[in-house]
């Protein structure tokens, strides 16, 4: 069978593959997973500091084969499964399928046997990096000491990776003529300690004989005018969440100070989402449709508007997940017109339709509404104008600094 892992784990994948996790050769099982946590070694005593896991939900046994993908579907390694657990943890080894590789600066992936040949036993002074260098002379004075090869190695996983290769191009460009880069696509671990022992193995792996951590890259986010923002109304049909939408929409165009993005739900389901029913499985895949456009949208500094309903609060937690993972910011806007006053305003006659049977599965009425306990703004629309509501979203806005 075949299966595409997700982003950290094809990252790791690839470290296991080109020999970087040395002495490791596959994705570790239950028994290993258990000693690294509780003494820093596999089950048979060989020192190694972090999990490296596979979680494969789809059903194979041991002594499958697994081909495993990238997500444009390249056949990158092959898996022979030793144990899979019900929880979908996968562990075996894996051999590599010689795909070659793509992406920003993927001509400076080497492999660690390759880097070490041309070190060729010199000692080197490895300096992984997460972020640029503030302190350049520590590191020359350290490699003078030790008479050693200074090894960037830019730690290029995510959204941040080519930025962290840039730094390393540039720092080597005041260091000593010798000096290599090699991007190792290394995602980092959620413990400090555990992040440093793993860059350490990684570092001796290729080649290294002295290893200095980095500083952790200090964030500084732009100004809020200049990111990215999804907007995202939430609410019952007929609440106003696409009145208010529009609205706001078209103030901003007046304004003129941002790019805009329009997503509501009817607009979306006439192209993005045609075809699409209201069961549970396909809203899900809507809103999963708009967020991911919304996203694309904010990771160019873009202001999307998205005006579902999004029934359910898993869901819309995802889109913000996904917005903010690339570096964007998100709101959500509960547009909270009890169920009594959309039936009764019930512009386009579909509760009463829905009340007769004539619509299955329809919100409020015969499917579920998960009301946000997480929404930065609520509007009810019953006793305020459409004007008002509209004015509410703006000086969350202004406030905020998105709009100046
Ligand atoms: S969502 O649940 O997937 O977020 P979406 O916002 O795209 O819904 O579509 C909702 C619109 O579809 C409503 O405004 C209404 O006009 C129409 N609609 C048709 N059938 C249904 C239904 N069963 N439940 C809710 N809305 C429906």
């Amino acid at each position: 069978m075949e299966w595409t892992p997700d982003p950290r784990e094809l990252a790791d994948l690839e470290l296991l593959v080109c020999g970087a996790f040395e002495p490791l050769t596959g994705f570790l099982g239950h028994d290993d997973l258990r000693t690294v946590r509780e003494r820093g070694t596999l089950a048979d005593g060989t020192p190694w500091p972090a999990p490296v896991t596979l979680h494969l939900p789809a059903d194979v046994t041991p002594g499958d084969e697994v081909t495993l993908l990238d997500p444009e579907g390249l056949p990158l390694a092959a898996l022979t499964v030793t144990a899979h657990e019900p929880d979908g943890l996968t562990s075996g080894p894996v051999r590599g399928l010689g795909t070659p590789e793509h992406g920003p600066f993927a001509r400076l992936r080497r492999t660690p046997a390759d880097v070490r040949a041309e070190l060729g036993g010199r000692p080197a002074l490895a300096v992984t990096m997460r972020g640029p260098l503030d302190d350049l002379s520590e590191i020359v004075a350290t490699a003078k000491e030790l008479d050693a090869v200074i090894l960037l190695l830019p730690l290029a996983y995510g959204e941040a990776g080519p930025a962290v290769v840039r730094a390393a191009l540039r720092a080597r460009d005041q260091l000593p003529g010798d000096t290599l880069v090699v991007s190792v696509p290394l995602a980092p671990r959620d413990e400090p300690e555990i992040d440093v022992e793993l860059r350490e193995h990684v570092a001796t792996s290729y080649g290294a004989t002295e290893h200095l951590p980095g500083p952790d890259p200090v964030h500084i986010p732009g100004p809020p005018h200049r990111r990215g923002l999804v907007v995202f109304f939430t609410g019952l049909s007929g609440s106003g969440k696409s009145t208010i939408a529009r609205g706001v929409r078209d103030a901003l165009l007046e304004l003129g100070t941002r790019t805009v993005t329009y997503l509501d739900g009817d607009v979306v389901r006439h192209l993005l989402s045609k075809g699409l029913t209201f069961s549970k499985a396909d809203r899900d895949l809507n809103i999963r449709r708009i967020g991911f456009v919304a996203a694309e949208a904010a990771r160019h500094g873009g202001l999307a508007i998205c005006a579902p309903i999004a029934p359910y609060a898993a869901t819309r937690a995802e889109v913000r997940e996904t917005v903010e993972s690339v570096g964007a910011d998100f709101l959500l806007v509960h547009v909270a017109t009890p169920l009594e006053e959309c039936e009764r305003r019930d512009r386009k006659g579909l509760y009463a339709k829905a009340r007769a049977g004539l619509i299955p599965e329809f919100t409020g009425v015969s499917d579920p509404y998960e009301e946000p306990d997480d929404a930065d703004l609520t509007i009810d629309t019953t006793h305020i104008t459409i004007e008002a509501a509209v004015s509410r979203v703006l000086e969350t806005l202004r406030s905020g600094g998105w709009v100046r």
